[in-house]
């Protein structure tokens, strides 16, 4: 069986919403990325588009689980100003070399994933096996749980044997 973890940040907490449902499909394992200092309020906004705008990484506090001891990990977070929310950056930057197979999750107001996938693609320097984009307009009406499902079932077929061996290289 693949084990699955899934790595995220959320800041209002809708690509929490959209991690919790991922993960009860997979049965995988889950664990947020959490600020080191505040994002709140309007300073934390500007502050928060900013970093994102200039591809800056943001201070974190330490994960718990080893991204080696999984077959896919699964990277979640907000689109910020077109771009990958820095918190999320300097998790990738941090584990990276740890990753077998990645697939990626983001949610936005209305448009941007694409060009986050691109940036994590290439921080990751892996190509994701399944990608899926939310919109806030989705995550109100519920009609992203069927396109949670189509991402489960493109992932589903992510094995162990299936990892290149040269994906390997760095463990
Ligand atoms: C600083 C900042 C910048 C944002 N930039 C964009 C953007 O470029 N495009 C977009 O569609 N939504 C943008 N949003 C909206 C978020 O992507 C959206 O609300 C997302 O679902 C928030 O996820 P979260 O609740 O998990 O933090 C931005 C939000 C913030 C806080």
């Amino acid at each position: 069986m693949t084990k699955t973890l899934i790595v995220y940040y959320s800041r209002t907490n809708h690509t929490q919403k959209v991690a919790e449902l991922i993960a009860q499909g997979v049965g995988a394992n889950i664990e947020r990325i959490l600020d080191v200092t505040s994002r709140e309020g309007a300073f934390g906004y500007m502050l928060s588009g900013q970093q994102a705008m200039l591809q800056r990484p943001g201070r974190i506090q330490p994960v718990k689980a080893d991204p080696s001891h999984y077959d896919l990990t699964i990277l979640g977070a907000p689109v910020w100003s077109w771009s990958l929310s820095p918190p999320m950056r300097s998790y990738v930057i941090a584990q990276k070399h740890k990753f077998k197979r990645v697939a990626f999750f983001c949610t936005e107001g209305a448009s941007g994933g694409a060009r986050l996938f691109r940036q994590l693609q290439t921080l990751c320097g892996k190509t994701p096996v399944a990608t899926l984009e939310v919109t806030e307009g989705e995550l109100k009406s519920g009609d992203y749980a069927s396109k949670v499902q189509e991402f489960i079932q493109q992932i589903s077929g992510v094995t162990t044997s299936a990892v290149p061996q040269s994906e390997h290289k760095g463990l």
